[in-house]
């Protein structure tokens, strides 16, 4: 049953205007807000109403601790990554769009394809959360399997379309899940493993780097319909 007062024009414009922001201003979001967009995040659909994510929200000095802790981990190449990525599990279409989708983004940076210089400053730029006065760590537990993940990304849509609901950019960043031990130590946490991270906060809306129009494959491209 769908609320009458739902329109097909409002989540167009609420889905089609979220974007992954990467360069945030520094003041907090209100506390209300915080509550706010975090209880409707938890209305996320999962397996047999199972709830299996555990969400870290970390602001403030918990937040510049924990991004020390991922620079002196970046920069000592300590990796603990709770869900292995492997490269060849993407086939040539998905390495072309990754390719095309990091031309664009290193293009609005000003940073040139070969300056790995620049790129690595960028890298260390995503564990300061791009700036952003929040970040919040989608955790699982420590034996979930792909179903389990698959609920914690309908829990992080929800929690980036109610972000965007009330006014809150934000940067899903998968990069955070590769520094599990770190952030487990930080937070002192236990038995749980890091998916992803959402950084968020106030977009600064100048930066070329929150401009970027990514698109997708069309229709036809990804969906069958079959009568
Ligand atoms: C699970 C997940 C992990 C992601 N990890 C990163 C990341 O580590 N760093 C980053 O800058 N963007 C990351 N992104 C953002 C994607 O690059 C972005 O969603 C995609 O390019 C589409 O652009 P849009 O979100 O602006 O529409 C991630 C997105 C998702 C859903």
């Amino acid at each position: 049953m769908t609320a009458p007062d739902i329109r097909p024009e409002y989540a167009e414009r609420l889905i089609r205007s979220r974007k992954a922001v990467r360069a945030f201003r520094s003041d907090p979001i209100p506390d209300h807000t915080m509550r706010a967009i975090f209880a409707l995040a938890g209305t996320a659909p999962s397996n047999s109403n199972t709830q299996p994510w555990t969400v870290h929200v970390v602001s403030g000095a918990a937040r510049d601790r924990l991004s020390e802790a991922l620079l002196e981990a970046h920069a000592h190449q300590r990796l603990s990554v709770d869900f292995p990525y492997r490269d060849e599990h993407y086939n040539d279409l998905h390495r072309q769009r990754r390719r095309d989708f990091g031309e664009s983004m290193y293009a609005a940076l000003g940073i040139a394809r070969d300056d790995l210089p620049a790129r690595a400053a960028h890298n260390a730029e995503s564990l300061r959360f791009y700036g952003a006065p929040h970040v919040a760590l989608l955790c699982a537990p420590a034996d979930a399997d792909a179903r389990m993940t698959a609920d914690i990304g309908m829990y992080g849509q929800t929690l980036l379309l109610a972000m965007t609901a009330y006014g809150i950019a934000s940067c899903p960043q998968g990069l955070l899940g590769f520094y599990g031990n770190t952030i487990r130590e930080t937070l002192h946490i236990r038995d749980t493993k890091v998916l992803f991270g959402v950084s968020f906060g106030y977009a600064r809306d100048q930066a070329p780097v929150n401009n970027l129009a990514i698109p997708r494959a069309a229709l036809h491209e990804t969906t069958r319909f079959h009568d």
